[in-house]
């Protein structure tokens, strides 16, 4: 009788079929994500910390709204980012540690939205008159994200923890659901980069108003972390969607006594 064994095992055949351009495109793409994903932080920090005069709490609410694009950056972009990214980092580690992973990354994402969101509603509410809230549509794209983004963790937490529970009896109901999550990841992603740029253009015409029109320095550092943003965008929608670079850690091979 033929029987066929499934056996935890690297792909490493799959991996030699690479050729040198595969590896070269791969490496690539995954070198400029990393850049990107750091590199928007750091410039968030950069403009906020050099034309915005640094960080407070509730002591000084307009410097504690600066809290709000370094925060947003850090938990929706760069933890966020990474932890998307890593199902194609580790491509041949066993899955249960990428999602551990995913989830660990996504969890930190939390206390850094929380606070940027918890420093914009300060400084609207502590201003002296005080701003009103939700009125812009940065503010609705932001509050749409934040949504998908609950809504996502606590799905994907719990299929987490049913995976833990009962791996097996679950399995179909985990596989049906892992492109929809997927598919949500990414628009949740791409909103999250149109919340930031709207809200980097809403900002930069506040402080600047006609000023941004005369190619004032803050603006060409304003419109760089931008144009990180959409590049973060277009790379991720091209490394999601390239076949190659997903994970295969398993192979089916034919038992050596057949
Ligand atoms: C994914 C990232 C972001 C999300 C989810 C988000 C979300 C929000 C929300 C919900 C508000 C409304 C708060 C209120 O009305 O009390 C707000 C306000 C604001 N945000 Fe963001 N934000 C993000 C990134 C950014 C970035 C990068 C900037 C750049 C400076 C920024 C600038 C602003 C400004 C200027 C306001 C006050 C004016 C307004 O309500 O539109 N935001 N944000």
């Amino acid at each position: 009788m033929t029987t066929v064994k499934v056996v935890c095992h690297r792909h490493y055949e799959d991996e030699n079929e690479w050729s040198c351009g595969n590896w070269l495109e791969y490496t690539l793409v995954i070198v400029l994500a990393t850049i990107l994903l750091l590199g928007s932080l750091g410039l968030t920090l950069f403009w906020v910390i050099n034309y915005h005069g640094g960080f407070a709490w509730q002591e000084d609410p307009k410097k504690q709204f600066n809290l709000h694009p370094v925060l947003m950056v850090a938990g929706f972009i760069t933890f966020s980012g990474f932890s998307i990214l890593l199902y194609r980092i580790c491509r041949c580690c066993r899955r249960i540690y990428v999602k551990l992973l995913h989830t660990i990354f996504h969890a930190l994402a939390i206390p850094c939205v929380a606070l940027g969101f918890l420093a914009v509603l300060d400084s609207h509410n502590l201003a002296n008159p005080p701003i009103a809230n939700f009125y812009s549509l940065h503010s609705w794209i932001g509050l749409v994200t934040m949504g998908l983004f609950a809504i996502q963790f606590v799905f994907g937490f719990f299929s987490f923890l049913i995976l833990l529970c009962c791996e097996g009896a679950t399995a179909g109901f985990r596989s049906a659901m892992v492109p929809i999550h997927a598919s949500f990841g990414l628009t949740t992603f791409m909103l999250a980069i149109a919340a930031c740029v709207t809200g980097l253009t809403e900002k930069v015409m506040f402080k600047l108003g006609n000023r941004y029109s005369h190619f004032e320095e803050e603006g060409y550092v304003v419109n760089t972390i931008g144009i990180t943003l959409i590049a973060l965008g277009i790379l991720f929608g091209y490394i999601l969607h390239r076949d190659s670079f997903r994970h295969r850690p398993n192979v089916l091979i034919r038992s050596p006594d057949l």
